[in-house]
Order: structure tokens, then sequence, then C-alpha cells
């Protein structure tokens, strides 16, 4: 089956805690779940990880580059300052797509630029926690669309 990378960057561990006005009362072990039951039904695997140290995305990305058929993520806080994030991506061939939570263009204007943008092939905004599902569907169709055209 092919593999799909979903990576979450800083306090998104505290997902159901953290403000919950802003990101919702869904915990990330519920958002795995979902994801794991909706790419088992679409026929791929996902390996999900969070940390909240710029490095250890990083080194997933690398991995992806092993095995990864498209990369989801939402690297949160690292979005707005991580040069280093895009270095890793654009090392990737597969479509990437980047999810945020809250619509951050609605946001304080450091949120509004993204340097994960630059490479994103599709973005998910402000949809809550289903768009990371939205963000799921969206990579598999990339995948399968380019995996068709070859
Ligand atoms: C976020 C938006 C970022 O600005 C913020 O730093 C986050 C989460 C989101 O999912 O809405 O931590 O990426």
């Amino acid at each position: 089956m092919p593999v799909i990378y979903i990576l979450n960057g800083p306090n998104l561990n505290l997902l159901g805690k953290r403000q919950p006005h802003i990101y919702g009362s869904k915990t990330l072990a519920d958002v795995e779940v979902e994801l794991q039951a909706l790419a088992k039904e679409l026929g791929f695997e996902i390996r999900f990880h969070q940390s909240n140290r710029e490095y250890e995305i990083i080194d997933w990305v690398h991995e992806a580059r092993e095995d990864g058929a498209a990369i989801v993520i939402n690297p949160a806080a690292f979005t707005h300052t991580s040069v280093a994030i895009l270095d890793a991506l654009n090392t990737f061939e597969g479509p990437v797509i980047e999810i945020h939570i809250s619509n951050v263009h609605k946001r304080e204007s450091f949120r509004h630029h993204s340097f994960v943008s630059h490479r994103a092939d599709g973005i998910v905004v402000g949809m809550g926690t289903d768009g990371y599902q939205l963000a799921l569907r969206g990579a598999i169709s990339k995948f399968n669309a380019s995996r068709d055209s070859k």
C-alpha cells in the first residue's frame, strides 16, 4: 500500500486542550484514528507524527523521500518561520498538502505568510480538524492523478 506521511508541528500535541475556541475539542489522537480509518478505506497506509522539534519534522520529510507517496503537513508555528522545513519539502517529489485547522488569514498578520506554501500543491485552511480528512483526500487524489499520467 502507498504510504502517506501526516506531519504535525509544535503544540499540536495539546490539541483538544489548547485554545479550543480556535482549534476545537478533538485531540490529535482522535484525528489520527479518523485518518487511519479513511486511509484504510481508500487503500493507503499513513504514518502519523507530531513533534515540537523542527529537526524531527525535517527527518520525517527525509524518510518520506524513501517511501512516501505524499505528505500532509501542519507545520503549526514553523509554518511562519522555517526555511529549513521548506528546503526539506523541496527535496520531496510527491504531492505536499499544507493544512491549518484555523483560518490563519483571519488571524494576526504574522500568520499570513507561510514558507511551506511556496512548496505546497494544495492548502486546506480554516476547516477545523475536519481539514485533515480533506487534506488526506487531496493528497491521495493528486498522487493518483500523477501516477495515472505516467
Ligand atoms: C496552525 C496555525 C498556526 O499559525 C499556529 O501557530 C498553530 C496551528 C493551525 O493549524 O491553525 O500552531 O497551524
